[in-house]
C-alpha cells in the first residue's frame, strides 16, 4: 500500500521567508486564508512540525467554512515529545483526533501524560542521514493505520524542506505576499545549504500561477510525475 497523496501549503514573502526566528509572520491575505481553510477541509489530516506548535500554538482546525465530519486529523512530528501539554492541538480530542509521531527519545513520563489526554503517540525510526523522523514510514502508517488518503503539510521550515528535498509530495501551493521580509535570521521556505551548480538540483513543474488579492499563488509539482 502506498502513502497518502501529499499536498504542501505555505505562505511566504517574495524572498521566501515564512516566519521570523521569533515566530509567525502572517503573509496570507483574507482570500488566501479562505483558500487554506477550504484546502484543510478537503484533506483527511493536517501535519506540522513541533516547532510550529511551540511557536504558534496552532489549532490545525477548519475555520471560516463549515467543517467536514469528522474533521481532518491533526499530526505533529515531535521526536522528543516537546509538545506542551497546554497546546491547543491537544484539546477537543473527543471531536478532533491528534496523533504525535515520536522516537525513543520521548521521555516515558511525558508519553504517558499525552496518552492520558487520549493522544495517539507513535514511535518511528529516525533517519541516520537527516537525524529526523522517517517521513516515508510516517506516510505509510498514516495510510495504513488511520486511512489517511490525502494529507496537508503546513510547515514549518524544517518540515517543508524535508518534504521538498526528498520529493515526498504531489502538489505544493505557495502564496507569495508582495513584500520582502529579509532573510537574515529568517525561517525560509527551503532551508538548505546553497547549491553550487544549478544543474545539480531537482527542478519542478510550475503547473499554475494565479493572482490572489495583492499576492500570487503558485502551484508546483515534482517532475517525477512526468516519468
Ligand atoms: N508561513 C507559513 O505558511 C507557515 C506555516 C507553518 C509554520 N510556519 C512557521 O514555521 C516556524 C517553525 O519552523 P521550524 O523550521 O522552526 O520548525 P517546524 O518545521 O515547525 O518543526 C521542525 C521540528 O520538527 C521535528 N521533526 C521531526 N521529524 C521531522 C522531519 N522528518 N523533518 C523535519 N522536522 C522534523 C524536529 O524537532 P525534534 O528534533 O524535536 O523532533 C524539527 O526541529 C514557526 O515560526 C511558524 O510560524 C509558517
Amino acid at each position: 500500500m502506498e502513502g497518502p497523496e501529499v499536498i504542501i501549503n505555505v505562505a511566504c514573502s517574495l524572498d521566501g521567508v515564512i516566519a521570523s526566528n521569533k515566530g509567525a509572520l502572517i503573509f496570507s491575505t483574507t482570500e488566501d486564508w479562505l483558500r487554506v481553510h477550504k484546502l484543510r477541509n478537503s484533506v483527511d489530516a493536517i501535519l506540522v512540525g513541533v516547532n510550529t506548535i511551540i511557536k504558534d500554538d496552532s489549532l490545525l482546525t477548519v475555520r471560516y467554512v463549515k467543517s467536514r465530519d469528522p474533521p481532518p486529523m491533526r499530526v505533529v512530528l515531535d521526536s522528543k515529545c516537546r509538545t506542551p501539554l497546554s497546546a491547543q492541538v491537544l484539546e477537543k480530542q473527543e471531536s478532533i483526533k491528534t496523533v504525535i509521531f515520536t522516537s525513543n527519545k520521548c521521555p516515558e513520563e511525558k508519553k504517558k501524560k499525552l496518552t492520558d489526554l487520549k493522544i495517539d503517540v507513535i514511535s518511528v525510526d529516525t533517519k541516520d542521514e537527516t537525524k529526523y523522523l522517517d517521513l516515508e514510514q510516517i506516510l505509510l502508517i498514516l495510510r495504513k493505520d488511520f486511512n489517511i488518503k490525502k494529507l496537508l503539510v503546513e510547515g514549518g521550515s524544517a518540515i517543508i524542506t524535508q518534504f521538498i528535498k526528498f520529493e515526498l509530495f504531489d502538489k505544493m501551493y505557495i502564496f507569495y505576499a508582495p513584500v520582502f521580509a529579509g532573510t537574515k535570521n529568517a525561517k525560509l521556505l527551503y532551508d538548505e545549504i546553497v547549491i553550487e551548480d544549478i544543474d545539480n538540483t531537482n527542478t519542478f513543474n510550475i503547473t499554475k500561477m494565479e493572482k490572489l488579492d495583492e499576492g500570487f499563488l503558485l502551484t508546483i509539482k515534482p517532475q517525477k510525475d512526468d516519468k
